[in-house]
């Protein structure tokens, strides 16, 4: 009975293999080969992974088959290059070496929905591998490339082994298409790159990702400008708006060295620059941009979180400071500046012996006359007045009559004209510098008083991303 079973699964198994076309059994080790070759001579990199993305939609049968390629491949370039599978998951940068694996124009529409900025850098190389079960036609090929250039991915080989019309079947073409040529713009035209068969190497002289951007041939690139001296001008001449300023004469060069020609849509009105809401609305240059009715925007647009979600930019060429006017700090209260010239330890020693006096004389107050008349000196009246009249200056009308009592008035008589003369000298020079507090110096500063942010709607984007700042 099991034996019967394992007959009728490979019968089933070589019937459907029999009407495929692609690929035979034996033509499978042949394309997964040519793919290495290709892997091998242009996507070992030291530090960059390449992703692969992998769609299946004819039959489970072309799913296997894409597995098997995929296994041949790892098998034998993984020591060189380092692969990461496609995951919804958004990768730290968007990666440059891409594998697509797909069996059909559904497919490849499929993964082409996946194809997020945030996930797959758009300038990098994608190598699209065609599993199609049944020879495709020259014109899905090229409604392939049309749809790449709607994501203005360029840099792509298109491996196939069975194309309608192909003269070597059992050979590996390589198509790719050349945006910009002679006489055409925007041109999503299949171009067989390289037509590799079991036999052949690939050659060394071939280049499959040669520079696409190069050379435009006199097409038109549509600008959104804004008049914004002195970094855009827009100027006419000869009936034709140009640009002019930094900004304008940077794009005027790029302009004859890449050969292409621009037409400038000025913008005008209070929301040149445009807004990004937060429900999907735009307005300005960004609407224009993102809509794809311009290619680019000029006039000084600031590198700023919501723009560069939607819009990508070139190299920052000039910084500028965030700037914050802050009020002066509040002067001195009266209070205020009657303690400042002496420090907070300097004040404790002071209320310290001050206390130390008082108490002593506190406790002589349990003695008898005899042992007081000894400390005070004799009829000298209030002892604790006579302390404190000393210590803010006073005369003593009647000084004390034995020597200990006055060896103990002379200290406190020198101690406390020390301490005045050191607090009269500091007070004097503190008295002539500033009266205020020294003004608030940084951001967290502002924060810790509380201030309230003042600023344009311009300005609010970009601190919007500032927690702190957030918040009010
Ligand atoms: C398909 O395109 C290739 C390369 O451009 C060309 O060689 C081939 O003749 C085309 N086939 C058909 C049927 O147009
Ligand atoms: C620029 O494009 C035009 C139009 O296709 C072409 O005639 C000219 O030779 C090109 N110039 C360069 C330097 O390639
Ligand atoms: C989006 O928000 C802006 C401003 O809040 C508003 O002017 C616009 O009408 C909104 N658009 C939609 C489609 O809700
Ligand atoms: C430039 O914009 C036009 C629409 O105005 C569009 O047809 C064309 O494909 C764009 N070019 C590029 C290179 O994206």
């Amino acid at each position: 009975m099991r034996f019967l079973t394992v007959l009728v699964t490979l019968s089933v198994v070589s019937c459907e293999a029999s009407h495929l076309l692609l690929p035979k059994k034996s033509s499978t080790d042949d394309f997964s080969n040519a793919i290495i070759a290709i892997l091998r001579r242009h996507f070992v990199s030291n530090h960059a992974s390449t992703m692969i993305t992998q769609s299946a939609k004819v039959d489970t049968y072309t799913e296997y088959l894409q597995i098997d390629i995929l296994d041949r491949i790892l098998l034998r370039t993984s020591g060189e290059i380092a692969y990461v599978f496609s995951t919804p998951i958004r990768p730290r940068r968007p990666r440059f070496f891409n594998i697509l694996l797909f069996d059909g124009y559904l497919a490849f529409r499929s993964i082409l929905r996946q194809l997020h900025p945030n996930k797959y850098d758009f300038s990098g190389y994608y190598l699209l591998i065609l599993t199609a079960p049944r020879p495709v036609f020259n014109r899905t090929i090229q409604q392939m490339f049309i749809d790449l250039w709607s994501y203005n991915i360029v840099n792509v080989v298109l491996a196939a082994s069975s194309i309608v019309g192909s003269k070597s079947p059992e050979g590996t073409q390589l198509f790719t298409y050349f945006p910009y040529v002679e006489h055409h713009c925007e041109h999503a035209h299949p171009v067989l790159l390289y037509n590799l068969t079991p036999s052949t190497k690939l050659d060394k002289s071939v280049n499959l990702f040669p520079p696409k951007l190069s050379n435009f041939h006199g097409c038109p690139i549509r600008i959104a400008a804004i008049d914004y001296p002195p970094y855009t001008m827009i100027e006419w001449i000869g009936g034709r708006r140009r640009l002019r300023g930094i900004e304008g004469d940077m794009l005027n060069m790029i302009s004859s060295e890449l050969n292409f020609t621009y037409e400038v849509v000025e913008m005008t009105g209070d929301d040149r620059w445009g807004q990004i809401y937060g429900n999907g609305t735009f307005t300005g240059a960004i609407k224009l941009v993102v809509e794809g009715s311009v290619n680019m925007s000029t006039g000084c647009f600031s590198m700023r979180g919501e723009r560069m979600s939607v819009m990508r930019s070139s190299a920052s060429y000039y910084t500028i400071k965030m700037m914050f006017a802050v009020p002066p700090g509040r002067p001195y209260t009266a209070f205020e500046k009657m303690f400042r010239p002496f420090s907070a330890v300097t004040w404790m020693m002071v209320t310290l012996y001050t206390l130390a006096g008082a108490g002593v004389i506190l406790v002589l107050q349990f003695y008898p006359w005899s042992v007081r008349n000894f400390v005070y000196g004799r009829s000298t009246g209030m002892a604790f007045m006579n302390f404190m009249n000393i210590f803010f200056g006073g005369a003593m009308s009647r000084t004390p009559g034995r020597n200990f009592a006055r060896a103990l008035l002379f200290l406190w008589l020198l101690q406390c004209f020390v301490m005045r003369t050191l607090y009269q000298g500091s007070l004097f020079e503190y008295l002539q510098q500033s009266k205020n507090f020294s003004h608030v110096d940084s951001l967290k500063r502002i924060e810790a008083e509380k201030m309230p942010y003042i600023m344009s709607q311009g300005n609010i984007m970009f601190v919007r991303d500032i927690s702190s700042i957030r918040k009010r």
